[in-house]
């Protein structure tokens, strides 16, 4: 009996991109003004990101790694649709969640109960599914006390816990994690860990920048290394790392 593996399906293509940046020169409008009269250039535009390309299948977790200023982020942030590619083009099959800027969605004013339900709805959870969720949500972040004060008193890692949780709990086929298991202490990365490893499990498909190279060997089979903006490589994870050492 032969048995038939149905072919992997692709989770997000990344299809020559280029993402640009405009660098400023001046700092004042006076600045500005007068180097305009002089014609003189008041910016340069910089590519972060160049002509580059890759595809990642369901289930697969690949780490992006590069050294600080490489793109990795930027990447990320295409991928979750957060920036527009100049060049190219990104697609991404299911829904996408993003560990990239923590908090990002979070309102200072509001309670952390009032930003778990708000969170939830931007990342398209209905108000029932979030009452369905929210004790689990508050008991991962462990922050149960505080549920109720504004987030704006909360400790940087009280913050990190409840968008952290707020974000894994959502209902997600892609998750995008940026360095965010560097931060918070000892026993809550380490918690994060094995909810990821739990999500791998369950067939999500990851994409993790970490500088981490333990993070990055234990989460990843594969790895793609960006320097200056540029793909230098794609390959097994241990690879990897020795290209990126090696670059
Ligand atoms: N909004 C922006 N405007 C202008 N330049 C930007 C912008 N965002 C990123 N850059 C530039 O693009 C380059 C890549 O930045 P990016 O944040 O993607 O790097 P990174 O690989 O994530 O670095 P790190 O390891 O430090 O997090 C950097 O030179 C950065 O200054
Ligand atoms: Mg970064």
């Amino acid at each position: 009996m032969t048995t038939v593996t149905a072919p992997p399906k692709l989770s997000i293509l990344v299809e020559n991109v280029r993402k640009t940046f405009l660098l400023r020169h001046t700092h004042s409008f006076k600045e500005a003004f007068i180097s305009k009269i002089k014609k003189k250039q008041t910016s340069t535009s910089f590519d972060a990101l160049k002509d580059v390309s890759f595809e990642i299948n369901e289930g697969e977790s690949v780490a992006i790694l590069g050294y600080n200023g490489s793109g990795k982020s930027t990447l990320l942030k295409l991928i979750s649709g957060v920036l527009e590619p100049d060049a190219g083009r990104i697609r991404t099959r299911g829904r996408v969640g993003a560990l990239i800027e923590v908090g990002a969605g979070f309102h200072p004013e509001l309670s952390g109960r009032e930003n778990v339900y708000l969170n939830a709805a931007i990342l398209g959870m209905s108000k029932k599914e979030i009452d369905e969720r929210f004790d689990d949500i508050v008991a991962f972040s462990e922050i149960e006390d505080f549920i109720d004060s504004e987030v704006k008193h909360y400790s940087s890692g009280m913050f990190l816990r409840l968008a952290f949780s707020v974000a894994i709990h959502v209902r997600l086929d892609i998750l995008l994690v940026d360095e965010i298991l560097s931060v918070g202490d000892a026993p809550f990365r380490e918690k994060c860990r094995k909810k990821i490893r739990e999500l791998i499990g369950e067939g999500k498909t990851m994409v993790v920048v970490s500088h981490d190279v333990g993070t990055v060997r234990e989460l990843c089979d594969r790895g793609i290394v960006i320097k200056k903006g540029v793909k230098i490589f794609d390959g097994p994870v241990e690879e990897a790392i020795e290209a990126l050492k090696n670059q």
